[in-house]
């Protein structure tokens, strides 16, 4: 599979359609999941985008006790500092319906944390769907342009990030890449030069961790002058 046989990119311009063509998709990964090996595993994007899927994931009926919650990535701020990607994910209902929940003990400091996680999920591996987000820069995870990642690990902290806060634990490429699936939420106008960028072939974090991917890519974004210069 060529990296652009891997990638499925979809336009769904209204905000409710979008959300929900994402919820609707995982719901079926899942499905799928548990069908095949009895658990659906789920690594989750951070940031905002992703909030009100999440939401809607945490009203829908789902099979929550095979359901394994997973981070891509974590702030380090303490555990219940509202900036927190396991916060946000917290307020929106989704993690207390989940049978097993699996933060990222980012509290403790971006060396300890991402050593601890890295030996919870090395007995997880391959997950079967991935969720990112991409900033504008083009970063996923907390991966990123301009910053080295040592792809020996699953695992990396991270100082001096350009988003806020500066230290985080993020996956690397070749954690979220052990994936039978992958999924990358892009809404809004301000990620449409990263999103032109990517699709003409600019090596980006988000490119990179796409094409560790061992599974299909599926990309839903609302900018489609992005994809389409010509339209
Ligand atoms: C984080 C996220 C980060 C996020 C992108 C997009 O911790 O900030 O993991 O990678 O997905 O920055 O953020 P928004 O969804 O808020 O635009």
């Amino acid at each position: 599979m060529t990296q652009e046989d891997k990638i499925r990119w979809f336009v769904i311009e209204e905000s409710t359609a979008l959300i929900k063509a994402a919820a609707d998709l995982i719901l079926a990964s899942a499905q799928c999941a548990i069908l095949e090996h009895d658990r659906f595993s789920l690594v989750l994007a951070g940031g905002t985008t992703p909030r009100e899927v999440y939401e809607r994931l945490a009203q829908s009926d789902a099979q929550w006790d095979k359901w394994h919650l997973y981070y891509g990535d974590e702030r380090c701020l303490p555990s219940d500092d509202d900036e927190r990607n396991s916060e946000m994910v917290r307020a929106t209902g989704l993690s207390e319906k989940v049978a097993a929940h699996f933060s990222i003990p980012a509290e403790l400091g971006a060396e300890r944390a991402a050593e601890e996680y890295e030996s919870l999920i090395e007995s997880a591996l391959p997950f079967d769907l991935v969720l990112l987000g991409m900033g504008e820069d083009g970063h996923t995870a907390s991966l990123f342009p301009g910053y080295e990642i040592d792809d020996s690990r699953f695992v990396v902290p991270v100082h001096d990030a350009p988003k806020p806060p500066p230290d985080r634990v993020s996956l690397t490429p070749k954690a979220l890449g052990q994936c039978n699936e992958m999924m990358v939420l892009v809404t809004g106008a301000a990620k449409a030069d990263a999103l032109r960028r990517w699709v003409s072939g600019e090596e980006l974090p988000v490119s990179r961790v796409t094409s560790s991917a061992q599974g299909p890519v599926t990309v839903l974004t609302d900018q489609r002058q992005a994809l389409d210069p010509e339209k």
